[in-house]
């Protein structure tokens, strides 16, 4: 909405939100307390905020004079009943329709912009259209699907330069309103108008042919380490041919964030429920293969320190899901770090934008008291036995091994999950190096 609000100048929007704090800190003058850090973010805020661009908890209001809403709550996984563990919990969808449905003037253009199982925007018709007063032709509805394809990190330039832009809708005038507003920054051939579910469902396939090809280039960082290749040469040397491409291909410690393994087990949900089990096992697989990535370097780093972690300190860097965010959701640090925590180690934990808090919100349930935070990466790396390497900040990339190796147990053990470390870097010092995909490990 920010991006929308800096260029469509003439267009009022209103960023509604239930949780008050949050509004809050998104009216703060201070920018560094917005609730998400993303590049580029606060700058937009500052230029925009308080001109085109309000934030408010004024449900109402803010219905009553939209013309076009876009329903942009989470959708996590399901928790108990019906497709728990698969498909996603609409509860806050729904709320969101009854609210327009009973709130709404005039003629409302509703824009699904959540992710969402394809034909949810069935269902919120249903939910608009049952409104009291819409007989009384008081009231009028159009349901249109505009999936985001943005990533964290570099959200805003994604925004500002999209792939394209996809528009899934029945109401033709209603398509075009929301065209119009893209028109204002985005070229007419990267918008792309479909049926809804045509919509809908392609975002869950984008992210999930996305997440197959990490699956891909993980399963093969297993191989070569056994083989003897080397992953960053094979990535390249497949990624050469246009028709596939190099994007996509680098080797990690397994896919996280909010949406992937989320969208793949929709996608796995609705095969089983037309009855194509052969098409779900498909896509299950590339689950299994990310569930099976985290498990194996956690493996590899107890098999390493002799295996045995009781009372070993073992450096975390990096928490978040991937670099330039401070969003931890599904992000591999958290299952690899619950599993070295089991075996007994104390882990030190280092992230450049992932607060302390964040971290104990997730980690204390079950591992209070095994792990420290710290600000500083050299007092996170000081008296450790060994560290690993989850999040590929550039930070990271240049430390200083020689002031490092001063200060550590030996023996010492590195493990770089991403791939970004040199060897050259400390090849004179003390320390072992393992590496995600390395045949020479
Ligand atoms: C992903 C998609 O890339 C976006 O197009 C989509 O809009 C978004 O999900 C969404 O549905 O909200 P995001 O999860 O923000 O975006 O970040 P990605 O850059 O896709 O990274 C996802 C995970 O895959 C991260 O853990 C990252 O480290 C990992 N990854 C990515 C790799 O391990 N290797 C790669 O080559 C690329």
């Amino acid at each position: 909405m920010a991006v929308i609000a800096k260029y469509c100048p003439d267009i009022k929007i209103n960023v509604v939100d239930i949780n008050k704090e949050r509004i809050e800190l998104w009216n703060d003058l201070d920018l560094n307390k917005l609730p998400i850090f993303e590049p580029g973010l606060s700058e937009i805020i500052n230029f925009v905020r308080g001109k085109n661009l309000t934030f408010t908890t004024d449900l109402a209001q803010s219905i009553k004079e939209a013309d076009m809403i876009f329903i942009s709550v989470n959708t996590p996984i399901k928790k108990t009943g019906i497709g728990a563990g698969q498909t996603s919990d609409l509860r806050w969808v729904e709320a969101c329709a009854r609210q327009i449905s009973d709130i709404a003037i005039g003629h409302t253009i509703v824009v699904e912009k959540s992710t969402l199982p394809v034909r949810t925007a069935k269902t919120i018709k249903e939910i608009l259209f049952a409104s009291k007063d819409n007989f009384k032709k008081e009231k009028s509805f159009s349901v249109l699907s505009n999936p985001e394809f943005l990533a964290e990190g570099t959200a805003i330039n994604d925004l500002k330069k999209p792939d394209r832009v996809l528009i899934g809708g029945e109401d033709k005038e209603a398509m075009l309103s929301l065209k119009e507003i893209y028109l204002n920054w985005v070229e007419e051939e990267k918008i792309i108008f479909t049926n809804l579910w045509s919509s809908e469902l392609s975002k869950l396939c984008a992210n999930a042919i996305l997440a197959q090809r990490i699956s891909s280039i993980n399963s093969i960082s297993a191989l070569c380490e056994v083989t003897g290749a080397d992953i960053s040469e094979v990535a390249n040397a497949i990624g050469k041919d246009s028709r596939i491409g190099s994007k996509f291909l680098k080797t990690g410690p397994g896919f996280g964030g909010s949406c992937f393994k989320k969208d793949i087990l929709n996608l796995v949900y609705l095969s089983r429920y037309y009855g194509l089990d052969d098409v779900a096992n498909y896509w299950e697989k590339v689950v299994d293969i990310n569930s099976w990535q985290k498990m194996r370097i956690y493996e590899e780093i107890v098999k390493r320190l002799f295996g045995n972690l009781v009372d070993k300190k073992i450096a975390i860097l990096g928490f978040a899901f991937k670099a330039n965010t401070n969003d931890t959701r599904e992000s591999p640090a958290i299952d690899i770090c619950e599993n070295l925590i089991n075996e007994g180690a104390l882990l030190s934990i280092h992230d450049y934008k992932v607060t302390e808090e964040n971290i104990s919100r997730i980690l204390d349930d079950k591992s209070k008291n095994c792990w420290h935070y710290c600000k500083d990466v050299y007092d996170a790396l000081k008296d450790a036995h060994a560290t690993v390497i989850l999040t590929e900040w550039s930070g990271y990339i240049n430390l200083d091994w020689k002031r490092i190796s001063k200060e550590i147990k030996s023996p010492f053990w590195i493990f770089d999950t991403r791939s970004i470390l040199k060897y050259e870097s400390f090849k004179n010092l003390n320390v072992n190096f393992w590496q995600i995909g390395n045949g020479n490990n």
